[in-house]
């Protein structure tokens, strides 16, 4: 999708549900590569994303298979390879998830250097840093980086930051290492969590995670199991954001709502009504008055960072003064420049953006820029005023499944050029 057209000053009204979670599903299709057998994995939504590290499962050996309601099986009884291209880690630098697997299982792993993106340069130091307290050799050649050991052995490793990935990937080369490993100062993302269920299924031993300590005892070997991927909480933040931005009434159906709180909790200060009910959140900001807030980004249980850019668009849209502070990303304000062509006031002082939502946003050609900046702008081309022109929209083919359809479905107006305008994408 390259191009698309948006009519300004709607109201969100009715019900949308949220799928499966992208950043839960891709480290558990790599972990799915510990593992001498078959596994199932539902609820997987069909994202580019996901087809990308699927790809990269079949370069390795694996056959993978899609079913219905994203359902994907995976059989990585055989690995033949172990080695990704540089073309797919380039396209997705999450299939770096799958060097922890292949170290594990294989002893070695040749992946390409992930490089960086447009929100920050996206080191992996900590990664590498793990693998090598576990007694990996890393070496760096020609832009892949080839890690082999002769066996994996447990040991304590310290994140100097709760990285998500580097998490993970401990995680799962320690599944199989020899004897103990200890994840100090661990990220505790529910996507975390979920991976650490999806190993004990296996058969692995890990416990604490959630926490900031991870405790891993190493296993022979593992078998294949069938897992459900949790909600993606950022799906369900960014549908809560466009529900309050338009100033609507929006019932969002299959959310875990512990996994959202900082974002309710956050909605709940500005005068956003919301209300949690079995698996369901229902945001309300239809005829109230919302208040300007202070917000800074943090790793869980803190604000996410994934919902920093459509927290700064919904601010836009509310008089005061409100100070949205990013600390995990060096460069996650993009969206910034793009909402100021839209009559947006904001000015951004070091990681710190300051909004002033007094003046009413305009509709203009504007670029998404990557995958939740690009979500952002959709949002404020929803309520302002005039039709919005949002190019590079391929960028949210990445982490949204349907996000065109479902806004249509709650009210929006969204087009291509030269399609009626009344036609769903
Ligand atoms: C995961 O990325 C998510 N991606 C990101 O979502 C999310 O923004 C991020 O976690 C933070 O929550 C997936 O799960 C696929 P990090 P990840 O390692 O694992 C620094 C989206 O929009 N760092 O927690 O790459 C790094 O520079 C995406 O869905 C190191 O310094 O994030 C960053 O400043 C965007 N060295 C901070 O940690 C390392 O070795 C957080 O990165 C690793 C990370």
């Amino acid at each position: 999708m390259g191009k698309i057209n948006i009519a300004g000053a709607k109201t969100l009204e009715g019900k949308v549900r949220i799928g499966g979670a992208k950043n839960a599903s891709l480290p558990i299709l790599a972990a799915t590569l510990l593992a001498e057998s078959k596994n199932t994995i539902k609820e997987v939504p069909p994202l580019k994303d996901v087809l990308t590290i699927c790809e990269v499962l079949k370069q390795l050996g694996c056959s993978v298979e899609f079913g219905e309601n994203g359902e994907i099986d995976v059989d990585s009884s055989e690995l033949t390879e172990v080695e990704a291209s540089d073309e797919l880690v380039r396209q997705m630098r999450a299939s770096f998830l799958v060097i922890g697997p292949l170290l594990a299982r294989m002893k070695k792993a040749r992946i390409p250097l992930p490089g960086g993106c447009a929100i920050g340069s996206r080191p992996i130091d900590l990664h590498l840093k793990g693998f090598a307290a576990l007694g990996a050799d890393i070496k760096f050649n020609h832009g892949f980086v080839e890690a082999t050991c002769d066996d994996l052995i447990g040991d304590r490793v310290y994140l100097d930051f709760p990285s998500v990935g580097a998490t993970e990937n401990l995680m799962m080369a320690a599944t199989r290492a020899k004897g103990e490993t200890v994840i100090e100062n661990a990220a505790e993302e529910p996507e975390v969590v979920d991976l650490a269920n999806f190993l004990n299924k296996l058969g692995a031993k890990v416990v604490g995670a959630g926490t900031d300590t991870i405790k891993i005892e190493g296993v022979k070997e593992l078998s294949g199991t069938e897992h459900t991927v949790i909600p993606d909480r950022i799906e369900a933040g960014t549908f809560m954001a466009a529900a309050a931005i338009s100033r609507g009434d929006v019932l969002i159906e299959n959310v875990i709502s512990e996994h959202v709180k900082p974002v309710m909790r956050k909605m709940e200060e500005m005068g956003v009504s919301v209300t949690e009910s079995d698996g369901n959140v229902r945001i309300k900001s239809k005829g109230r008055q919302l208040k300007p807030v202070k917000l800074k980004t943090l790793p869980y249980p803190g604000y996410p960072t994934d919902m920093q850019p459509q927290m700064v668009s919904l601010l836009s849209t509310v008089p005061g003064e409100s100070i949205v502070t990013e600390t995990v990303f060096e460069n996650r304000f993009r969206h910034v420049e793009e909402l100021k062509r839209m009559n947006a006031n904001i000015i951004v002082q070091g990681n710190s953006a300051i909004i002033n939502g007094a003046s009413s946003l305009l509709g203009a050609p504007i670029k998404a820029t990557d995958l939740r900046a690009g979500a952002s702008l959709v949002l404020a081309g929803l309520v302002a005023e005039g039709t919005t022109q949002v190019h590079d929209m391929y960028h949210l083919e990445r982490g949204y499944y349907g996000f065109m359809d479902k806004l249509s479905k709650l009210g929006a107006e969204i087009w291509k050029d030269h399609e009626n305008i009344k036609k769903v994408l």
